[in-house]
C-alpha cells in the first residue's frame, strides 16, 4: 500500500490584501433580486450577521420599520458604506401579498412539513424573496398562507432549530447560486 505524503498540499491564507484586490472597490448597488426578509425580528446581532451574509451574496434585506431597528442595522454594519435595505412598514403581511401580486416568488425558511429540503432549492431565477420567521414562533400562521413554498434545512443533532442569522444564510448561499 502506498504511504501517505508526510505533508499535505500547501495551503495558503489569503492575505487581507490579497483580500481587498478580489473584493469590489465600492458596495454593490441593489440587485433587487435575492431579498433576506426578517419581518419578526427579536435579537440585533441577527440583523448584523444577515445583513453580512447579503453583501457577501449581493442580497437586499427587508426589516420591518420599528423603532430599534435602524440602530441595530448600524451597529451590525461592520461593513464599509451603507447596505441595501428595504423599509417594510408596520404591516408586514400586506407587504408581502403585494410583493407576491407583483410576481416576486416568496419562500420561507421555515421547519414545515411541505419544505423542500435546502439541497433541492433551485438558484433564484427571478426575484425572490426570503421569509425568516421569528426567533421563537417561526413564521406565523397568517404568512404561511403568503408563501409559494417553504425550504427546510435538515438537522440531525438534539436542537430543534438553527439561529435564524444561520438558517438565513445557508438559503441565501443557496438562492445565489454560490453552493
Ligand atoms: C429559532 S427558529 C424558530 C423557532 C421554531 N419554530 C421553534 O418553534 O422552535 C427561527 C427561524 O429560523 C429559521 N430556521 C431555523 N432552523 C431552520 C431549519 N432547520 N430550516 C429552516 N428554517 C429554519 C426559520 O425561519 C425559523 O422561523
Amino acid at each position: 500500500m502506498a504511504s501517505r505524503p508526510v505533508s499535505g498540499p500547501q495551503i495558503r491564507v489569503r492575505t487581507r490584501k490579497d483580500l481587498a484586490r478580489q473584493r469590489r472597490a465600492r458596495r454593490h448597488r441593489c440587485w433587487d433580486h435575492i431579498i433576506a426578509a426578517p419581518l419578526w425580528p427579536l435579537y440585533d446581532v441577527n440583523l448584523g450577521t444577515l445583513l453580512r451574509t447579503c453583501d457577501a451574496v449581493g442580497a437586499c434585506l427587508a426589516v420591518p420599520r420599528l423603532p430599534w431597528v435602524p440602530g441595530a442595522l448600524d451597529r451590525g454594519n461592520t461593513l464599509r458604506g451603507p447596505s441595501c435595505v428595504h423599509w417594510v412598514g408596520r404591516d408586514v403581511c400586506q407587504w408581502l401579498e403585494r410583493q407576491r401580486a407583483a410576481g416576486t416568488r416568496i419562500v420561507g425558511v421555515e421547519l414545515a412539513e411541505e419544505a423542500v429540503r435546502l439541497g433541492d432549492l433551485p438558484a433564484a431565477r427571478e426575484r425572490t424573496i426570503a421569509v425568516l420567521g421569528h426567533e421563537q414562533t417561526g413564521i406565523p400562521p397568517e404568512a404561511l398562507d403568503l408563501l409559494d413554498t417553504a425550504v427546510e434545512i435538515p438537522m440531525i443533532g438534539t436542537g430543534k432549530s438553527l439561529n435564524v442569522a444561520v438558517a438565513g444564510s445557508l438559503v441565501l448561499y443557496r438562492l445565489a447560486g454560490f453552493i
